[in-house]
């Protein structure tokens, strides 16, 4: 049984991997400042601590005894950059930091944080750790900042420091981003209401749908694994990947529908990703990882939640 400090614990990802560590009987607290998080999504198993990142006193409120820090609490993607730059500059940059600092202070065994896989950009795919990176946006600057600021920190302090760079993530408990949650989820939202799904440009833009039960796995793997790494990064993906035309049938083929897309021109004039498709060489060499959720049976979860979900509040009414 491990103590795990999880901040972004009641966003998406958060919450899936608190809830699967809490059942898996491990002492979790996430920590999350509810400005985009829900406390409903998570397990009455996982302690919960109201807070925000760069609030030292919030830090100190969730407590000191922890193995690990879980940190995923962010700005979670570029368009929220256009709202406030300013904030979800400091709130990325600063805030990183300051878990950092704090994971130091109470003796943390190891910190592991949320990067991206957006710091790739348009690079050659398969997408590999090693390469080259400019990131293309602000958020994705934000991760590059993280993760420079681990490698330097971790060299001079000696923290054990595991950057992830996920690629295009997937699962329950996404309802509370919105516009902002993964194509997957958005495109069943819609389609459910027989909305046509909007494709931007001619729809062949490529990406690598990992579901969140196996960024669940990632994590896990490398919070348990003994190997001492100093500071390093992995991809976490499923090194396979479909275009938005395909995943569209590949819905339609879950919920016995027939709905067509609609296509228009690709508003995003800056760094749109055309293809993204994970190497996975090194986490699956090191840590044994193996995605294990493939696409069709992700989206049936989710098809079958929401049905689940539609039912429920018919009998409230
Ligand atoms: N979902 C993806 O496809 C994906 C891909 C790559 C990287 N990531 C990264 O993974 C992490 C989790 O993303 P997510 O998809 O679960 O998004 P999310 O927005 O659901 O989760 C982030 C959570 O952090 C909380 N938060 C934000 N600022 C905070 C602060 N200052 N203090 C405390 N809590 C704060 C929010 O309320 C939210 O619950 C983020 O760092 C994101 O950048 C996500």
């Amino acid at each position: 049984m491990s103590k795990i400090l999880v901040t972004g614990g009641a966003g998406f990802i958060g919450s899936n991997f608190c809830n699967m560590m809490a059942e898996k009987g491990h002492r979790i607290t996430a920590f999350d400042d509810l400005s985009l998080g829900k406390t409903e999504s998570l397990s009455k198993k996982a302690r919960f601590v109201k807070g925000n990142v760069n609030k030292k006193e919030d830090l100190k409120k969730a407590g000191s005894d922890f193995d690990y820090i879980v940190h995923l609490a962010a700005s979670s993607s570029a368009p929220m950059f256009a709202k406030d730059m300013y904030y979800a500059y400091q709130n990325n940059v600063a805030g990183h930091i300051a878990v950092m600092l704090w994971a130091r202070e109470i003796g943390a065994k190891k910190m592991l944080f949320a990067s991206t896989s957006s710091i790739y950009g348009n690079n050659p795919t398969p997408l590999t750790e090693d390469q080259e990176v400019i990131p293309p946006n602000h958020y994705s600057v934000t991760k590059m900042a993280q993760e420079g600021a681990s490698r330097v920190y971790s060299k001079a302090e000696g923290l054990e420091i595991i950057a992830f760079r996920f690629m295009s993530i997937y699962g329950l408990n996404e309802e509370h981003k919105t516009t902002f949650a993964n194509l997957v989820s958005q495109f069943i939202w819609g389609m459910a209401k027989d909305e046509e799904p909007i494709l931007y440009g001619d729809g062949t833009q490529e990406r690598d749908f990992t579901n969140v039960k196996d960024v669940v796995q990632g994590i896990e793997l490398a919070m348990n694994s003994p190997k001492k790494y100093g500071f390093t990064v992995f991809n976490i993906g499923t090194n396979k990947c479909i275009n938005l035309i395909e995943l569209v049938k590949l819905i339609n083929k879950v919920m016995g529908k027939k709905t067509r897309p609609k296509f228009i021109p690709n508003p995003v004039k800056e760094g749109y990703v055309k293809s993204q498709l994970a190497d996975i060489t090194k986490i699956s060499k090191e840590l044994g990882y193996k995605p294990r959720v493939e696409l069709e049976d992700g989206i049936r979860e989710i098809v079958e939640n929401l049905a689940k979900r539609d039912s429920k509040s018919c009998h409230r009414l």
